[in-house]
């Protein structure tokens, strides 16, 4: 992981959202022992306390040049492509994108996996996958071995990869599809919930069912 010697990579946790993905990750940080020292978010008021940790402002604020100094950040967005674009906004800013792995989750040591990363409870990540940054990976997932996922891609609870799987950039899976044998997902993609993927899925396509057919191409 990159981050390993950047002094800021135990410092305490700034997490950008306090919807749905950034509570989790307070959840999690909790489960590492890791200090949360706030939420930025651009829906809630300044000083409002979201599950026991207090939102200290909107986005903008991560590019406080204190903030960035001191602390650790992690983006706690689901949508894909709004994830992406905070996170290269942090990038440019040199902050340093935490990586937070619940500690029930089961990483092959040859994986490897980037910066600003999530993976919740139950999850298992096998041999010589890659995890690129900024790549968000809800509960009970296996993520097969020699697997790619790509920037900022988002997957669901319970998904599962079947070795040697890639799925593109931005790209979301909805809980409990499978992308098995030469299936893949292409970038910007939105597989609905439950979908088997079983051939290449286009870029910016809308797939569900099974096995998965394309419904439309996304704007
Ligand atoms: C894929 C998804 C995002 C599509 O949502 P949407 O853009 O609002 O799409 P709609 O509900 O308008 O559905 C469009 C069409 O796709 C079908 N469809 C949507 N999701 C489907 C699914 N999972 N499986 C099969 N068909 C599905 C609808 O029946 C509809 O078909 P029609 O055009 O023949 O009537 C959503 O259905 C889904 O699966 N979300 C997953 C949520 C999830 O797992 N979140 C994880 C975080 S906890």
């Amino acid at each position: 992981v990159a981050e390993v010697s950047d002094r800021r990579a135990q410092a305490p946790v700034l997490i950008l959202g306090a919807g749905r993905q950034g509570r989790n990750i307070n959840d999690v940080c909790a489960a590492l022992g890791r200090t949360v020292h706030g939420f930025l978010d651009d829906t809630r008021a300044i000083g409002e306390i979201v599950n026991g940790v207090e939102v200290i402002g909107g986005f903008a604020r991560a590019q406080d040049e204190d903030l960035i100094a001191a602390l650790a950040m992690i983006v706690g967005v689901g949508d894909s492509a709004a994830r992406a674009s905070i996170f290269e906004t942090l990038c440019r800013r040199g902050a340093c994108l935490t990586t937070i792995i619940h500690p029930t989750c089961v990483i092959s040591p040859s994986a490897e996996i980037g910066r600003g990363v999530f993976v919740n409870a139950y999850t298992r990540i096998m041999a010589n996958a890659r995890v690129a940054d900024n790549v968000l990976i809800e509960g009970l997932c296996t993520i097969g071995a020699d697997t790619r996922i790509e920037q900022s891609a988002s997957l669901g609870p319970g998904c599962h990869l079947t070795a040697g799987v890639a799925l593109g950039a931005r790209c979301f899976l909805g809980a409990g599809a499978l992308v098995v044998g030469r299936g893949r997902v292409g970038c910007d993609s939105v597989i609905g919930a439950g979908a088997t993927v079983l051939d290449p899925i286009a870029d910016r396509a809308f797939g569900v069912g099974t096995p998965a057919r394309v419904k439309r191409l996304l704007p």
